[in-house]
């Protein structure tokens, strides 16, 4: 055999063996099979998911329970302390909400008051699914979601 023909023959096996070797190993158990980051990836995305599902909804969620409790006293026609509880915009522009600390902030102090003076005033105090659900809008940052 002419010694070029060799050295193709050698080349040829050489990389036929070199690629062969990481499905090799792989069997082997020496390689991690392919895709077990993308089985991570995923379950990291159903995560994000889930929290966006347990979100609180200003328009949702929170304006709801100022329409049904305390409007009346806080709406166009009455507004006690100015506060004005049917929009957004008016309520913040009272600042009774510290965007992101439920505690700090005037109107969660006042829906949690143990005794006198506890909104909604002169009635009975809101169902613990609400205040939890304003507490948790306030602490995601209070925003017109
Ligand atoms: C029966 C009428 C009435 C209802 C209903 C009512 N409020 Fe009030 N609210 C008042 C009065 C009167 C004041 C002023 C006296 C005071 O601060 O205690 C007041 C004051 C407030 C303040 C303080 C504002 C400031 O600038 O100091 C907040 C916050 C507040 N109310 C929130 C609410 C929320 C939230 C509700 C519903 C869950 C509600 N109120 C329901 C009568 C009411």
């Amino acid at each position: 055999m002419q010694s070029w023909a060799l050295t193709i023959l050698v080349g040829i096996t050489l990389c036929v063996l070199l690629s062969g070797c990481a499905a090799v190993k792989e069997e082997l158990g020496l390689l991690p099979p392919p895709g077990e980051e993308g089985a991570a990836t995923e379950e990291e995305e159903w995560g994000e998911l889930e929290t966006e599902e347990a979100a609180v909804s200003y328009a949702n969620d929170v304006q709801p329970i100022f329409e049904a409790n305390c409007t009346r006293c806080h709406g166009r026609r009455r507004q006690e302390k100015k506060l004005n509880l049917t929009s957004y915009p008016t309520l913040v522009s009272r600042n009774v909400v510290s965007p992101g600390d439920a505690e700090g902030s005037s109107l969660y102090q006042k829906i949690t008051l143990p005794g006198s003076g506890r909104m909604p005033l002169q009635g009975d105090p809101l169902s613990q699914q609400d205040i939890d659900k304003i507490k948790k809008w306030i602490n995601a940052g209070a925003t017109d979601n």
